[in-house]
């Protein structure tokens, strides 16, 4: 019995040495090494020897298949190397992206503006979205009764305030902004301020119940409205290229004095005249001016000490220039197809 062992190991172990492909190691395995394979076959037998036998071959028995096992172990392996040696991996091909989101495009925007103010020393500042009507109207000079009310049509809310009154609206504007920050920072300050209002509007291509704008303010001694024409045609030219240039028209707004409104040459046309401008070469884009004493005095400011200039404009419209976006209702919608361009 341990010659026949001995025997068919050194059968095994010849024939594993010389083994060509893995076809024929998978051969091997099945005619020795299988559950009826020549081994098994051999190690029944060992159950009809003799006790004392039984325990010696026994032992023979086993120290020999884990050396048969071992080397076929080895053997396989080297097979099994081999393949993935042959497999060719390109290790210059581009990893497997995760689908990663996208910024909404008046984040975009928004963040080249404040990179821009930011280099000129002004401050981020921020309000709240629900406002009350004294911030929104009337420490901007636009009282109760005033016609002014009407240029913006106003979600008034249906909530009291911690006072017991209903004086609570969704802020229409950026413009209370001004009066809090001077409150709270005092002269000189210079600061913008991006974020949401709100509208009660009929929705269509070009109105929106919320939307984006930004507000600005630079309060100082000796502040001009040359000052202002400074910064905002900097604006320009960070939007459009540096040859844009900037024109100011009067126009009213309740709380500055003079009020203007700044325009840009066209960047399609450059001033000629297209489609995007209307065909005057001009685009309108923000509002601002001389910020009326009586703010300054609401925020705490003393007016015959400073002066300073506001503006505001909203970001939907610029990027709906930029881009050549046609309806300003995609902005809220969601639509990944209109989010993923940019
Ligand atoms: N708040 C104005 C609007 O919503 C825009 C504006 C105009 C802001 C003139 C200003 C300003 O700061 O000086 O239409």
């Amino acid at each position: 019995m341990k010659n026949k062992l001995q025997k068919l190991k050194d059968e095994i172990l010849e024939q594993l040495n010389q083994v060509k492909s893995s076809e024929l190691l998978l051969e091997i395995e099945n005619q020795y090494l299988s559950r009826k394979g020549r081994l098994g076959e051999l190690m029944k037998e060992i159950k009809d020897l003799s006790a004392d036998a039984k325990k010696e071959v026994g032992q023979i028995a086993n120290e020999t298949k884990n050396e048969i096992m071992k080397r076929y172990e080895e053997v396989k392996q080297k097979f099994e190397m081999g393949r993935n040696k042959n497999a060719f991996t390109d290790v210059t091909l581009p990893g497997k992206n995760l689908a990663a989101g996208h910024i909404h495009p008046i984040t975009l925007i928004q963040k080249e503006l404040e990179d821009l103010f930011t280099s000129l020393g002004f401050i981020l500042l921020d309000g709240p979205e629900l406002e009350s009507d004294y911030y929104n109207f009337e420490a901007l000079n636009v009282s109760k009764n005033h016609p002014a009310r009407d240029m913006q049509d106003t979600f008034y809310v249906d909530k009291k305030n911690p006072a017991g009154e209903y004086d609570l609206v969704m802020r229409t504007q950026t413009s209370p902004v001004q009066v809090r920050a001077l409150e709270k920072y005092g002269a000189p300050l210079r600061g913008i301020s991006v974020g949401r209002v709100f509208r009660s509007e009929a929705t269509d291509v070009r109105h929106e119940h919320t939307f984006y704008q930004m507000e600005g303010l630079m309060v100082g001694e000796n502040i001009t409205f040359a000052d202002m024409k400074g910064v905002l045609e900097l604006v320009g030219k960070k939007l459009y290229g540096p040859k844009t240039e900037l024109r100011m028209r009067p126009k009213f707004y309740p709380f500055v004095e003079p009020g203007s409104n700044g325009e840009y040459t066209c960047f399609l046309c450059h001033g000629k005249g297209c489609r995007v401008c209307k065909h005057s070469g001009w685009l309108e884009i923000v509002g601002c001016g001389l910020i009326h004493p009586d703010v300054l005095r609401a925020g705490g400011v003393d007016p015959k000490k400073y002066t300073g200039f506001a503006f505001g404009f909203g970001l939907n419209r610029l990027v709906m220039l930029k881009y050549g976006i046609d309806d300003i209702r995609l902005f809220n919608g969601g639509d990944l197809r209109f989010l993923e361009q940019f």
